[in-house]
């Protein structure tokens, strides 16, 4: 199911307390966006948004932007109507379960962006309340400026709990509310969400990621230069055109922007590629390591009982730079002078 501006009504969010549980990439864009809405539609009574963050960089944003805020989770909490849950994914459990849950009404609509927490049942909810999920596919700043500009942008919206009977009409009220349902929301699941989200970052991206390392150290065999290799391979930025182009004309019908020499190489390519092992790699990855669940406690296992996650990243960031393709580029981008945007 699509859902737009027509299907939605704003009534549920009439006169109730909206928390925002962090003020960051989407907590700051959505709570800006309904604010907006509220006015703009003239919601009576007027809902309630209050920024619930801890003293930090963020919390001052919420205070220029003329929210204010409060540290005080249990009053928050106690007070909320509808909370969306927008810290980091790893701290939503410890936050929610210890600080937030023993003071939530018991009607309250908690509100994910993504699937995750949900899906593992990592949050202690009531089963009483409502737990929906309204999952933006854009980084906040772009959830901000298309509302800004008067665009929806592309969301997932789901129920996951339906403790109230009424969960579907307040999750559908705050995709509207946070401007979503102007281009079309997609009924999807906390499964679908986190399966999609979770085989992309471990399913195809590290097979894109191991495809051009295998192909620079390959091609280097044959004698092809770093300087050559890195500018053919990304530096010359044809591969994230030709990502634009799939998204603007189609997957396949923007192989029609290449020559014949290479559409005739791509299509017949990709028909005679050994896909077996990436098959078995792909199920492998859905089924034992996201659909079991075993990523998501060894990811937060790292914090409680292992090196913990930056000490994590620092030996695989290490292991990535050891690699032909990454001292290579170290080399080109000394001799050109060029640096790095972070
Ligand atoms: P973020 O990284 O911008 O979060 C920062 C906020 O979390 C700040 O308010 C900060 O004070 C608070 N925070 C951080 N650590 C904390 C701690 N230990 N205790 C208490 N508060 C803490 O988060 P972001 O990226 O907005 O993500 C929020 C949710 O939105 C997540 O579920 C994420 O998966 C989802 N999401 C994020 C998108 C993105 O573009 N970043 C896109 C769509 C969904």
């Amino acid at each position: 199911r699509l859902f737009y501006d027509k299907d939605c009504s704003l009534a549920p969010l009439e006169g109730k307390t909206i928390v925002f549980i962090g003020y960051g990439n989407q907590g700051r864009a959505q709570a800006l966006n309904l604010r907006d809405t509220i006015k703009s539609e003239k919601l009576s009574p007027v809902p309630k948004i209050v920024i619930a963050n801890t003293k930090d960089s963020y919390a001052s944003k919420a205070d220029e932007d003329g929210f204010g805020f409060t540290s005080d989770w249990a009053t928050a909490a106690s007070e909320a109507d509808v909370l969306f849950l927008l810290v980091p994914d790893q701290v939503q459990p410890g936050l929610f379960n210890e600080s937030i849950a023993p003071s939530l009404k018991k009607t309250c609509a908690v509100v994910v962006a993504s699937g995750y927490n949900a899906f593992y049942k990592f949050l202690n909810i009531a089963p009483s309340n409502d737990v929906v999920m309204v999952a933006p596919r854009m980084i906040g700043t772009s959830v901000r400026s298309r509302y800004e500009s008067g665009q929806g942008f592309p969301c997932f919206v789901s129920v996951e709990q339906d403790g109230t009977g009424k969960a579907w009409d307040v999750a559908l009220a705050l995709c509207r509310g946070i401007g979503a349902t102007k281009g079309g929301v997609i009924e999807s699941s906390a499964k679908e969400e986190t399966l999609m989200d979770l085989f992309a970052e471990q399913a195809i991206w590290p097979a894109i990621i191991a495809t051009f390392r295998e192909a620079y150290s390959a091609l280097k065999a044959y004698g092809c230069s770093d300087e050559a290799l890195v500018h053919e391979l990304w530096l010359s930025k044809e591969p994230a055109e030709v990502f634009e182009k799939c998204a603007d004309d189609g997957f396949i019908r923007q192989l029609i922007h290449h020559s014949s020499v290479s559409q005739y190489g791509q299509l017949k390519g990709s028909m005679e590629v050994d896909v077996g092992p990436l098959k078995k790699e792909f199920k492998r990855v859905a089924e034992d390591r996201i659909l079991s669940g075993a990523f998501a406690e060894e990811f937060m296992g790292l914090d409680k009982n292992g090196p913990g996650v930056e000490k994590a990243l620092e030996s695989l960031y290490e292991k990535a730079n050891q690699t032909e393709l990454a001292e290579g580029e170290v080399r080109v981008r000394e001799r050109l002078g060029l640096k790095s945007s972070n």
